[in-house]
């Protein structure tokens, strides 16, 4: 089966509103017809500019976190119907930036995740275990376990509209990143538990993409493997023309 195939870039704490519309203003005319889905992640600030000026392009613009709560005395806090409102169309949520410098567990990404699909908005979910994890416990242990409290009484219904990024914590930022054999071990792993949650179909057709230090050097061994369905940019996705590279590699390289 054909599954969609999704390059997102995630640019974190970077970019003003200027910034930000003239990348989408650039980027856009070069991604017309490319046979990828374009999802950038932006800052808040950057959200209703950067919608607004990819409005009839195929860039989907998203924001990098949430609330689980529909809205109250959170103070600094910002809600999925804000986010939409605002023009966002997806959100990552458990980010190990997020999980690892903030203390997000996988319970209260799993609050989000209920709440983001119960508003509208795609949650794009990160998983990935540390080094110190891997040593430890053992990488599939680790997801097996996330996946199933990230996920926790997700309908299959509702999955149908969930992406998961496996990025590796060691990988992200570091300039290490997995091979693309090693990716594609966890991935079919992760499909495969997938599978055992919900059914062998939906895993068949979920988009699971691959994130920690994805460069236009490394993009295309990554992509090409089976059960990599597209990737999570961070650093490489705040330059338009080495994103460009990673997202039409045939084209750029
Ligand atoms: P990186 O970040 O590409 O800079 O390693 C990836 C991510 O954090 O999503």
């Amino acid at each position: 089966m054909t599954r969609r195939h999704i390059i997102a870039g995630n640019w974190k704490m970077y970019k003003s509103i200027s910034e930000a519309v003239s990348f989408i203003q650039e980027l856009a005319p070069k991604v017309m017809g490319v046979g990828t889905e374009v999802y950038l992640a932006v800052p808040f600030t950057s959200l209703s500019a950067a919608a607004e000026a990819a409005q009839g392009t195929p860039i989907v613009i998203g924001a990098q976190n949430m609330n689980d709560a529909a809205e109250g005395a959170f103070t600094g806090e910002i809600a999925a119907r804000m986010l939409l409102d605002a023009g966002a169309r997806f959100v990552v949520l458990g980010h190990s930036e997020r999980r690892h410098l903030f203390g997000e567990s996988s319970e209260f990404v799993n609050q989000k995740v209920r709440r983001a699909l119960s508003e509208g908005l795609e949650p794009i979910v990160c998983i990935g275990e540390t080094l110190e994890q891997r040593e430890r416990e053992g990488v599939e242990e680790v997801l097996s376990e996330m996946i199933s409290e990230s996920l926790k009484g997700i309908s299959r219904e509702e999955m149908r509209r969930v992406i998961i990024a496996y990025e590796p914590v060691w990988a992200i930022g570091t300039g290490h990143t997995a091979t693309p054999e090693e990716a594609q071990k966890v991935h079919a792993f992760c499909r495969q538990e997938i599978g055992g949650q919900w059914d062998a179909a939906l895993a068949e057709s979920i988009p699971l993409l691959y994130g920690g230090s994805v460069k236009p050097e490394n993009a295309s061994g990554l992509r090409a493997q089976p059960d990599v369905d597209g990737l999570l940019v961070g650093g490489a996705s705040l330059d338009v023309k080495v994103f460009l590279q990673i997202i039409d590699y045939q084209t750029f390289r």
